[in-house]
């Protein structure tokens, strides 16, 4: 859940604590067991929470920590947990760490950060680069040193090397979870200790400044910024400390390739970690097949599946918009659905929204070709305000289609939301999958793309025409999108972009 976005109580046009409260029924009724939500600390919102000044209290934009508490309770009163979203990698410039230790070397914070002298020509210590591209340092005129961000200059990252971090995030895990939390999300996880020497990374493509940043991140192999081992005795801390308390932790585990999102997930540190692959590829059976088995031998049930995020554009946007885009977000989340691990949905994919319209002139987001689009207020109701707000909304949108709101959706038959929402009900009455060795029954090959754990069998057919999937004499249907027929006693006829699950208990 994008807070900003979701529900604002009071009528400032941004989405808040109490907004989530008042919205727990429409969450407990699609049938989900837990939020994530996005940072809400205290921030000057440079990168919109992610850069908290101070990581035990809430912006009064979003509430109060009664309101936290108010939330929490009325979670729990219907069977939800929330996961609070921890952002360990940096901080903001505004956090009085960081400001004490701008006053200079011999402060008692200067080594929460990593600083370093000019490289030899002057210029940075070395030619790390941001996730949001240029250089991953900053120079402090005061002192003549450098200090690390792998994002903006307005989130310098925390150094992980001295245990007086380590200890402050004890104590900030603690703080959430004496609250009631049900875990938490953690930001850039994976990325927190940095090489000791803050070598300089091989270079590996070309370099150009002017190209987008992904394509700049790519120019180099990133052995020494991210990745260090050493961030998983981190992980291990934590886990001991969320163990007590029968939380969990998922990493924004942020890899393409399946071995290194295993490494950053062992078993041991973080209960489950993000796979981002899907959320980077076109509508290709090839590439489907191989983003959803690359990982599952290496990581099984830590998985975290997602089709979108508030970092991407929405899925339905990327799979081709309109309803073509949003039928394979379905079909995607079905086949999600039983695999090894946990499927997550991101707020409004319930809907079939797909990205909200941004004008020109209204956009936010710091980053190049901005993530403005999948962060547009949730649409509750048709209307100005789409029932977000009664006030302006925070980042401007063109309002929604009155089909595309949650009041137009719940409850009828026929919508996106009935659609998830069975699909949650239907996993719900499953056997227990976790025991059951996952088998492709696909062959590899063809247009559908199917598998079966033990008793339950899935399919889904990605092409544009009609395919036919067998199925074992005797099996229910526990859950179909709206073009599947029972076609004889052994066979379903998937219409375009359609899927099923079947159960056989025979
Ligand atoms: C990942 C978050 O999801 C994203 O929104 C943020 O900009 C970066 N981490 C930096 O914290
Ligand atoms: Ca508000």
């Amino acid at each position: 859940m994008y807070i900003r976005s979701f529900a604002d109580s009071n009528g400032d046009g941004i989405g808040d604590l109490i907004g989530i409260h008042d919205r727990l029924d429409y969450l407990a009724d699609l049938g989900i067991d837990f939020v994530w939500v996005t940072p809400f600390y205290p921030s000057p919102m440079a990168d919109w929470g992610y850069d908290v000044a101070d990581y035990c209290d809430v912006d009064p934009r979003f509430g109060t920590l009664d309101d936290f508490d108010t939330l929490i309770n009325g979670a729990h009163r219907r069977g939800l947990r929330i996961l609070v979203d921890l952002v360990p990698n940096h901080s903001s410039d505004a956090h009085p760490w960081f400001r004490d230790a701008l006053t200079g070397p011999d402060s008692d914070h200067r080594d929460y950060y990593i600083w370093a002298a000019p490289g030899p020509d002057g210029g940075p210590p070395n030619n790390w680069i941001g996730y949001f591209g240029g250089p991953a340092w900053t120079l402090d005129e005061a002192s003549g040193q450098y200090y690390m961000h792998l994002f903006l200059p307005e989130q310098p990252d925390l150094n992980w090397r001295n245990p007086a971090v380590v200890e402050e995030f004890d104590r900030i895990l603690r703080f959430w979870l004496d609250r009631g939390v049900g875990g938490f999300r953690i930001d850039v996880a994976g990325a927190l200790v940095k090489d000791d020497l803050l070598r300089s990374n091989p270079q590996i493509g070309p370099w150009d400044p002017t190209a987008d940043r992904y394509e700049q991140w790519l120019a180099f192999d990133h052995l020494h910024d991210v990745f260090q081992p050493e961030s998983h005795d981190v992980f291990r801390r934590w886990r001991a400390i969320c163990d007590e308390y029968d939380a969990y932790l998922l990493g924004e585990t942020y890899h393409q390739d399946p071995q290194g999102l295993a490494d950053l997930v062992p078993g041991d540190g973080m209960h489950g970690g993000f796979w981002f692959a899907p959320m980077h590829i076109d509508w290709e059976v090839d590439k489907l097949r191989r983003v959803l088995a690359g990982p599952i031998d290496l990581v099984g049930e830590r998985l975290l599946w997602a089709a979108g995020s508030h970092d991407v554009p929405r899925s339905p946007t990327r799979f081709g918009g309109g309803d073509l885009g949003r039928e394979r977000t379905l079909v995607l989340n079905v086949l999600f659905s039983c695999l090894p691990g946990v499927p997550v949905l991101y707020q409004g994919e319930e809907l079939g929204l797909v990205d909200g319209r941004v004008p020109e002139e209204a956009v936010l987001d710091p980053v190049d070709n901005g993530r403005d689009g999948c962060r547009t207020p949730m649409p509750w109701a048709p209307g100005s305000g789409n029932g977000f707000t009664s006030g302006e909304a925070w980042l401007r949108s063109e309002q929604r289609a009155d089909n595309e709101t949650a009041h137009a959706q719940v409850g009828e038959p026929d919508s996106w939301h009935s659609r998830y929402a069975g699909l949650l009900v239907a996993l719900g009455t499953l056997p227990d999958l976790v025991y059951e060795p996952l088998v492709w029954t696909d062959g590899g090959y063809g247009p559908v793309i199917a598998y079966r754990r033990g008793p339950v069998g899935v399919a889904a057919n990605t092409a544009s025409d009609e395919h036919h999937v067998e199925i074992p004499a005797g099996a229910s249907v526990a859950y179909a999108t709206p073009g599947v027929r029972v076609d004889g006693e052994r066979r379903l006829a998937l219409a375009a972009h359609n899927a099923a699950i079947w159960v056989d208990l025979s």
